[in-house]
């Protein structure tokens, strides 16, 4: 089998160490590509093509792993070479996978939940094909949740809905600790039910969220302008606050 990547970033790196198999095969092109990402391809087994069009001729699955900005136009680029199944990875709205869907057949819809190098990272799929694509299970945790286009991308928009309005929570709540001096007796008591890492998920989760609050709330009005609910009143509020940091 010919797995081709479009995007040879972090995550294709990561899935074609993890995914080993002497079926299986790789391809890629370095074709306008940065030298950091023909670095990375050349540190990894990987055959290289002078272009995208003669690596993904013969890919019986291309995967799409570029940035959300870019999905659409390489989809829109590439599809014409898709032999085989066309998955997506990248963080893209339900809108935009749609789209995707329009230009390219054998679609698959994908979402990385969590980061692609954790421990144990986790693939859901939609899509009438996905059940091609659960070989994968043998490399990494792959859950196949409906055969409905788009069903994979809300799933994790509704996570990040959940995980972002939380963390606003989360700022708030830990602010009031510190300055009644319990902070240490705040992650305590929480970790009695929400498990004994809740500390160090917390101030790993206050950090980001402070580091990147601007990206956050863009992420948040995207999700608020899909939804387009008039009660969403919780996430509106944590998309105020976000705004404040
Ligand atoms: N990293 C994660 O854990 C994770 C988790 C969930 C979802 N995702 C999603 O997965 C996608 C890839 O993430 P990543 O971390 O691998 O990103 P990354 O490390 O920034 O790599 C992006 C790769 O895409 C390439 N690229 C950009 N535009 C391209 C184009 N028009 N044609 C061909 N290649 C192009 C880049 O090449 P150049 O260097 O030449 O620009 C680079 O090789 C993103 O959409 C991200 O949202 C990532």
């Amino acid at each position: 089998m010919n797995i081709a990547f479009i995007g040879f970033g972090k995550v294709s790196y990561v899935l074609s160490k993890i995914i080993q198999s002497p079926d299986i095969n790789f391809t890629t092109s370095c074709e306008n590509r940065s030298k950091e990402t023909a670095d990375l391809i050349s540190k990894s087994n990987v055959q290289v093509h002078d272009s995208f069009g003669d690596a993904l001729g013969c890919a019986d699955v291309i995967i799409s792993a570029v940035t959300p900005a870019k999905a659409l136009e390489v989809a829109n680029n590439y599809s014409k070479y898709c032999n085989g199944i066309y998955l997506d990875l990248n963080n893209i709205s339900p809108y935009t996978t749609e789209k995707i869907n329009n230009l390219v057949d054998n679609f698959v819809d994908g979402a990385i939940i969590g980061k692609i190098d954790s421990s144990s990272p986790t693939l859901y799929l939609s899509g009438k094909d996905a059940e091609k694509l659960l070989f994968l299970d043998e490399f990494l945790n792959v859950e196949i949740i409906s055969d409905k286009i788009g069903d994979a991308s809300r799933l994790k928009l509704l996570r990040s809905t959940y995980t972002k309005s939380l963390s606003v929570l989360l700022i708030e709540t830990y602010e009031l600790a510190k300055k009644l001096d319990l902070d240490d007796e705040f992650f305590e008591v929480l970790s009695l039910t929400e498990g004994d890492d809740f500390k160090e998920k917390s101030l790993s989760r206050i950090n980001n969220t402070m580091m990147s609050s601007k990206r956050k709330a863009e992420e948040l009005e995207e999700i608020l302008d899909y939804f387009n609910d008039d009660d969403l009143k919780m996430i509106k509020t944590a998309l105020d606050k976000l705004k404040q940091f």
